[in-house]
């Protein structure tokens, strides 16, 4: 059974739009519950700019929502996840210029940060995820560095089916990660770009066990609603 991620940034994104409550993130992260979603996702970011401090705390406070929480390699983060405990974390890339995270961590240049920070969050016993472009050599590598999962960026084949373009390559590049990445023992999560073709056509990818999609059904709830989205997205799913 696949699991459903729920990232409400860019709920975050239109209450700072006022800088007032509405439309307020934790009432989002309980609805999106309610409405069968599995986890919820938020990103704090090094510039703030949609999750703020005080929605990572009241909603990894609230024990009925399983929070993943995405976080760059910084001390400030890492202190961050130590004093809230979100039942997961997902490692991203970050710079401060992107509009978002544009790909997916590179691993090589990183290795050392990236396996005393996952070790710190091990000792914490929290789910860590990394989020990676879907190469193979990667895969091999999330797991040398200690992950428990790694979540492939499906930026590129979410492009290719909205431009309809041919995809067959980047789908192969995913089934591929997919299975080894099961075979060594991690779990496998897809996120970014996706609406409900991109989500249908990976959802035929049984070794990936969670997807995590947030701008489309933020913008998609604007004219459907909430609720309804959320309900889409699990029936093509599960
Ligand atoms: N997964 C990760 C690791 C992300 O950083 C994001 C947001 O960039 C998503 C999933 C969700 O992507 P989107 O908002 O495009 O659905």
């Amino acid at each position: 059974m696949k699991r459903l991620g729920v990232n409400i940034d860019h709920i975050a994104t239109l209450r700072n739009a006022r800088g007032e409550k509405h439309p307020n993130v934790v009432d989002a992260a309980k609805l999106a519950i309610k409405y069968g979603a599995d986890s919820v996702t938020i990103h704090l970011r090094e510039d703030r700019r949609h999750i703020l401090d005080k929605d990572v705390i009241n909603i990894t406070k609230n024990k009925n929502i399983p929070t993943n929480l995405e976080i760059a390699t910084t001390n400030e983060m890492l202190k961050i996840v130590i004093k809230n405990k979100p039942e997961f974390v997902c490692i991203v890339p970050e710079k401060r210029t992107e509009i978002t995270t544009e790909g997916g961590l590179n691993l090589n240049k990183n290795k050392k940060k990236l396996y005393t920070f996952i070790k710190k969050l091990n000792n914490q016993k929290i789910r860590t995820s990394l989020f990676i472009n879907p190469k193979i050599s990667d895969v091999k590598l999330s797991k040398l560095l200690g992950a428990q999962c790694v979540e492939l960026h499906t930026g590129k084949i979410s492009n290719k089916i909205k431009n309809k373009q041919k995809y067959l390559k980047e789908f192969n590049d995913i089934k591929k990660c997919s299975l080894t990445a099961k075979k060594m023992g991690l779990e496998v999560h897809a996120g970014h770009g996706m609406d409900y073709k991109t989500a249908k056509i990976l959802s035929k990818i049984k070794e990936i066990k969670e997807f995590n999609i947030g701008h489309f059904i933020v913008g998609e709830s604007i004219f459907f609603g909430f609720k309804k989205v959320i309900k889409k997205f699990i029936k093509i799913i599960k």
